[in-house]
């Protein structure tokens, strides 16, 4: 299949659908970003490339950056990650407030922002230098030393994160967050401000489509299982209160960030990631979810 032109036909198909997304401008450093852009870049389990547009510019990868947290705490750590939180879809937007009170502080899943930060919790907690551990083991899993934090947009979202303050002083008043809370959430922002490409988000998550392990390197990073089970929460997490719009129309695990990011996996296949910055109002890329349906329902290549 020539998915190189495929992906130029699909992306000429969307120009006749106009953009209804709106770039998100709740982080204020989130608005400066053009909010034109279109990166598209696959990548085989067996080493084969397919980019289209602006596949090779950084990007802010938001809560994309939830799994590669989720992954660290739930491969490296021994802790009692599922007493403290869940593993059910949300079905509610991804900063939501309301569930939690009822479950006691404990969120729903690794992938709302509270399940992602009571991992930030366990990660300050158990990592040496948590900002500097969690930096490298993204750098290793795409191979380039490059990827960073953006500090702009960590202090940008630290000065407006009055949801994501609510959420975590509501866990620690249930006792479910056990470090300082400034130091979480330290750890929370510059997570959502590390900045990749296409080409990088999709060499990063290529391990979840086989079995766990990085192709180029050999490492294995997650048991079989758990690489399984990451891709369930995905599947059935990774799009908040839009997880069964993206499993019915696309069909793949995946996880979007409100820089207009998504990335999916084929297990066995290829990852794939879009960027788009233009979001829908659930907060997904309003393009990049269009794309990646039309993607698959021309190539059935989705996982049903
Ligand atoms: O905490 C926040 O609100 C952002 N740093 C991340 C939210 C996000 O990316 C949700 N994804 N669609």
């Amino acid at each position: 299949m020539d998915l190189k032109k495929i992906f130029s036909e699909i992306y000429d198909s969307l120009n006749d659908v106009e953009d209804a997304g709106k770039v998100a401008d709740y982080i204020p450093e989130l608005a400066n970003v053009s909010p034109d852009h279109f990166g598209v870049h696959l990548v085989t389990v067996d080493g084969q490339h397919y980019d289209f547009g602006d596949s090779d510019i950084r990007f802010s990868i938001q809560s994309i950056a939830k799994v590669f947290s989720f992954v660290m705490a739930y491969s490296q750590i021994k802790s009692t990650i599922w007493e403290r939180m869940d593993v059910e879809p949300a079905g509610t937007p991804f900063n939501s407030l309301v569930q939690l009170e009822y479950d006691k502080g404990i969120p729903r899943n690794p992938f709302i922002n509270a399940g992602a930060i009571v991992v930030c919790d366990i990660l300050a907690g158990e990592l040496a230098s948590p900002k500097d551990n969690i930096r490298s083991f993204v750098r290793d899993l795409c191979g380039n030393r490059t990827i960073d934090y953006n500090p702009l947009v960590a202090h940008s979202e630290k000065k407006t994160g009055f949801r994501n303050y609510a959420l975590v002083n509501l866990m620690k008043s249930f006792g479910n967050i056990h470090n300082d809370i400034d130091a979480v959430m330290d750890l929370y922002f510059h997570l959502c401000s590390l900045e990749m490409s296409c080409r990088e988000l999709s060499d990063s998550f290529l391990f979840l489509a086989n079995n766990g392990i990085v192709p180029y390197s050999g490492k294995q990073i997650l048991s079989p299982s758990r690489t399984k089970r990451t891709n369930a929460l995905m599947q059935t997490c990774g799009f908040y209160d839009e997880a069964g719009q993206f499993a019915f129309k696309v069909g793949l695990p995946g996880k979007s960030g409100v820089g207009g990011g998504i990335v999916a996996v084929l297990p066995g296949k290829y990852a794939i990631s879009v960027w788009s910055p233009r979001l829908n109002p659930k907060g997904n890329s309003f393009k990049g979810m269009l794309f990646l349906e039309e993607f698959t329902t021309r190539t059935h290549l989705s996982i049903f």
